[in-house]
């Protein structure tokens, strides 16, 4: 039995104003009138047999119209507040049978490439099967601070660093035995649980009894504030010893700033000037002058303009900007 479970708390502070607290960008319709997360859902509607939707109370509402679309049943897991990665998958993992396959996707992901992708989501489980942490790799094309990175040989994984600093990244990308992690995983609900068990005791003892007192779905609130908010990325990954890699060839890109959603927009050929400027948003004619690899974001109530180097920034300034619009 494969369950797809879609993890669905983030609101991608990173993508101001585009990506707002009341509708953070898996909800947005950007591509071809599809949000990121109907297309998740859709991608992976035939390929699995269950589906867990883990999201929270501020965006339970929007997933569900979302999710109306869709004419299968599922589990809805609400938390009372994010408790990050590590929990939210625990709780998908406890609402399941413990030889369950879970493959585990964020909402706000880019992925085309429909056998590709298969292909890999057939690779993942079997070796699940097996008892692995199944990771999906990505070659890397720079020195990304905001990744995971694989160390692999092979299928094998030697080691897992969650967000490197700079200079390791570029060393991690010069020595080329080394993946981005994706994102997605895939393993055993049971397995899954040993290893948060194994690695952060608290965390999954905390979980269960958050998850143990639901009430149909809906979390406590004061029994997950006890939870440690930790990624499992941090929390699982870079301690384990079971994990494999499977290399995928899909097109990827977590847009997960603006610097990857101008390397997006520019590769299915939006408008680009002379000097690699761009706007997003708006048909109002724009005119650059004296500056270059500029991002100019318009919505109804908010502009912005940013040099593109500078994306990882915006989460930075999201909270002043936030209060205002
Ligand atoms: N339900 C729930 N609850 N979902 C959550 C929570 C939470 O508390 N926190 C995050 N999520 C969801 C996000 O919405 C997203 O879909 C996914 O979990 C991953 O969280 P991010 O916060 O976006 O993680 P990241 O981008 O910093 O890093 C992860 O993804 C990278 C690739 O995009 C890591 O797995 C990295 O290793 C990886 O390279
Ligand atoms: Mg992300």
């Amino acid at each position: 039995m494969v369950t797809h479970v879609v993890l669905t708390g983030g609101i991608g502070s990173r993508l101001w104003p585009l990506s707002r607290k009341r509708m953070p960008k898996q909800y947005i319709s950007l591509f071809e009138g599809q949000s990121l997360f109907e297309k998740t859902v859709a991608r992976n509607e035939n390929l699995a047999d269950k589906m867990i939707v883990v999201g929270n109370i501020e965006n339970y509402k929007m997933s569900n119209t979302i999710m109306s679309k869709f004419d299968r049943p599922f589990t809805h897991i609400v938390e009372a507040v994010p408790r990050n990665t590590a929990a939210a998958i625990a709780f998908a993992a406890f609402a399941s049978d413990p030889d369950d396959i879970l493959l585990i996707t964020p909402s706000d992901h880019i992925i085309e490439g429909d056998e590709l992708y298969e292909a890999a989501l057939k690779r993942a489980i079997a070796l699940a099967q097996d008892d692995y942490l199944v990771t999906f790799g990505i070659k890397p094309t720079k020195p990304e601070t905001g990744y995971g990175y694989i160390e692999f040989e092979e299928e094998n994984v030697i080691a897992f660093h969650e967000k490197p600093d700079f200079k390791t990244a570029r060393e991690y990308l010069s020595s080329g035995n080394y993946f981005w992690n994706s994102g997605l995983f895939c393993f055993k609900a049971s397995k899954f649980l040993a290893e948060l068990q194994a690695q952060e005791p608290v965390v999954y003892e905390t979980a269960k009894l958050a998850w143990e007192s639901n009430k149909n779905g809906f979390l406590n609130f004061e029994l997950s504030l006890l939870i440690p908010s930790i990624s499992i990325d941090y929390a699982v990954m870079e301690r384990s010893k079971t994990i494999k890699v499977v290399p995928t060839r899909f097109e990827w890109s977590d847009l997960g700033s603006f610097e990857s959603v101008y390397e997006y927009l520019v590769q299915k050929n939006h408008p680009v000037d002379a000097n690699k400027n761009i706007v997003i948003g708006t048909s109002l004619h724009t005119t650059f002058i004296g500056v270059k690899n500029c991002i100019l974001i318009y919505t109804d109530d908010a502009l912005m303009v940013l040099q593109k180097e500078n994306s990882q920034e915006v989460k930075n300034v999201y909270q002043q900007l936030e209060a205002i619009a």
